[in-house]
């Protein structure tokens, strides 16, 4: 113990320590500087006050968040759900969709500390236990939808939302209710001709066909 710490301030340090250690999988020695510089805040700073508990993918995940760190970020770069991608960061690509409460939204764009009670679900999350694909996962399968994939997570979350408030779509209704999902490769046609194989695939499994 140093500068008058008490043991308890010292179990607690080592217990933040053991929730970074397990949490975080970070990608690059480049991650681990924006981390660490995050808006300009430092990672020592309040530390304790910081631990919230998130659910994500049906698990109680402990994660060390800042007051003004985003959803994406959290995902990402504290708990290592790199399935959620960073495009634009600012609202207009969708690449980093998740489901909120199966609501579609862009992670980027949520301060993590709003979801604090909500049910998070990322593309980690979507297939069963047992690693069978989630059916709109299967129709790209299917159909050889998209080309570098970049955008892939954030239309398939945007997808599975969107059929859980429509699963019988026109093709028509499920491009525009995908629209806010961007692709660098332009690759649509391709991209909604899969998305509507995997409406298809759900309601096959549902027994609607
Ligand atoms: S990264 Fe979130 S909308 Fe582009
Ligand atoms: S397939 Fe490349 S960004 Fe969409």
């Amino acid at each position: 113990m140093t500068n008058g710490d008490t043991p308890k301030d010292v179990s607690r340090r080592a217990f933040i320590k053991g929730v970074i250690a397990g949490g975080a999988a970070v990608a690059s020695a480049n991650y681990l500087f924006r981390a660490s510089t995050f808006l300009g805040q430092s990672p020592g700073a309040g530390l304790g006050e910081r631990l919230i508990a998130l659910n994500v993918n049906g698990q109680q995940r402990r994660v060390d968040v800042m007051k003004q760190e985003t959803l994406a970020w959290t995902l990402r770069y504290k708990l290592g759900l790199t399935g959620t991608k960073l495009g634009c960061d600012r609202a207009e690509c969708g690449s980093c969709t998740v489901l909120v409460d199966d609501v579609p939204l862009y992670s980027c764009s949520i301060l993590t500390h709003t979801v604090r009670n909500k049910k998070i679900l990322t593309i980690e999350g979507l297939a069963a236990a047992d690693g069978t694909l989630h059916p709109v996962q299967q129709g790209i399968i299917d159909e050889q939808g998209f080309q570098c994939a970049f955008c892939m997570s954030g239309f398939i979350m945007s997808t599975v939302g969107f059929l859980k408030a429509n699963p019988n779509p026109t093709r028509a209704e499920l491009a525009y209710g995908i629209s806010g999902n961007l692709c660098r490769c332009q690759d649509y046609d391709k991209i909604l001709t899969s998305m509507m194989r995997g409406a298809e695939n759900m309601r096959r499994g549902n027994g609607v066909l």
